[in-house]
């Protein structure tokens, strides 16, 4: 695992979208693994203007990671429509290939098995983009999820709920109390994860999932496990990491992020 810590919000979200977009060019073929959230809104804004610039999304294909239970498909807070309006409507997957849990299902252990075989026809997951919940879920995957775990209904936290209020005109109630999302296990598969964490609320759990012990308390902590795992943080997310003076040492030494380490992205 390694940390790459930037100034801001800002150049976090710029250097995902840069490492996402050489991914892309290096694999046109590639399969992502995409997450919704407000960390991402920055980034799928950052693809779309590279998509214009010549990035080309029609050898692509694309899992995300979960998606409410119960919600109409065009409900505008569907993950399903979030994803349209964010990236897929202004980028050039080909048509039948963008993939997100069927959260409307009248069936969604099936839905979930399907899912599951339809990464696989796929190839699996050459690069997950993660984000982190204030309770560690990486897609929906509360505390106490099994590291082994598979798409599956999961029910959300309390503080979960409050968390992602905002999008509901503020009402935790009006947030679903269920998702479907892609297990821990299933998330582990990935080839690479990138995951990006910004602002203050993320500081206390990005110490803990990282730097602390593994733990099916915090699924985000299961990426320890990962060989190919990298997350960027800006300042405030980072605040409480004790390790941070080695994390930029690496940041500016190791080979692979010299194509990186232009002035732009100095902290
Ligand atoms: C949603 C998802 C979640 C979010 C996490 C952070 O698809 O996977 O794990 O990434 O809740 O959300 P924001 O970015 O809104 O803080």
């Amino acid at each position: 695992m390694e940390i790459i810590v930037q100034s801001d919000a800002e150049h976090a979200t710029e250097l995902a979208a840069r490492i996402i977009s050489t991914r892309i060019r290096e694999r046109p073929t590639l399969v992502l693994g995409l997450a919704t959230g407000r960390t991402m809104e920055r980034i799928y804004e950052r693809l779309a203007d590279m998509h214009r610039n010549g990035l080309d999304f029609s050898g692509c294909s694309s899992f995300n990671l979960d998606e409410y239970i119960g919600l109409e498909p065009d409900d505008p807070n569907s993950y399903r429509a979030t994803m349209q309006r964010l990236l897929f409507d202004h980028v050039n997957f080909a048509p039948g290939r963008t993939h997100v849990p069927d959260g409307h299902a009248t069936d969604i252990k099936r839905a979930a098995r399907d899912y599951e075989a339809a990464i696989r026809a796929a190839g699996g997951i050459g690069l997950q983009l993660l984000g982190i919940g204030e309770t560690g879920h990486i897609g929906f995957n509360e505390p106490l999820s099994a590291l082994m775990s598979r798409t599956r209904d999961k029910t959300l936290t309390p503080r979960t709920r409050e968390q992602n209020a905002p999008l509901f005109g503020g009402n935790p109630d009006a947030v679903p109390k269920r998702a479907l999302t892609m297990g821990v296990g299933t998330i582990l598969e990935a080839e690479e994860i990138l995951l990006v964490a910004t602002g203050p609320a993320k500081a206390e759990i990005l110490a803990r999932a990282f730097e602390g012990p593994l733990t099916a308390s915090i699924s985000a902590s299961a990426l320890q496990l990962h060989p190919r795992c990298r997350v960027i943080a800006d300042e405030a997310a980072a605040a409480r990491l004790a390790n941070r003076s080695y994390y930029d040492f690496v940041f500016f030494n190791e080979p692979e992020w010299e194509r990186y380490r232009d002035s732009g992205f100095i902290n």
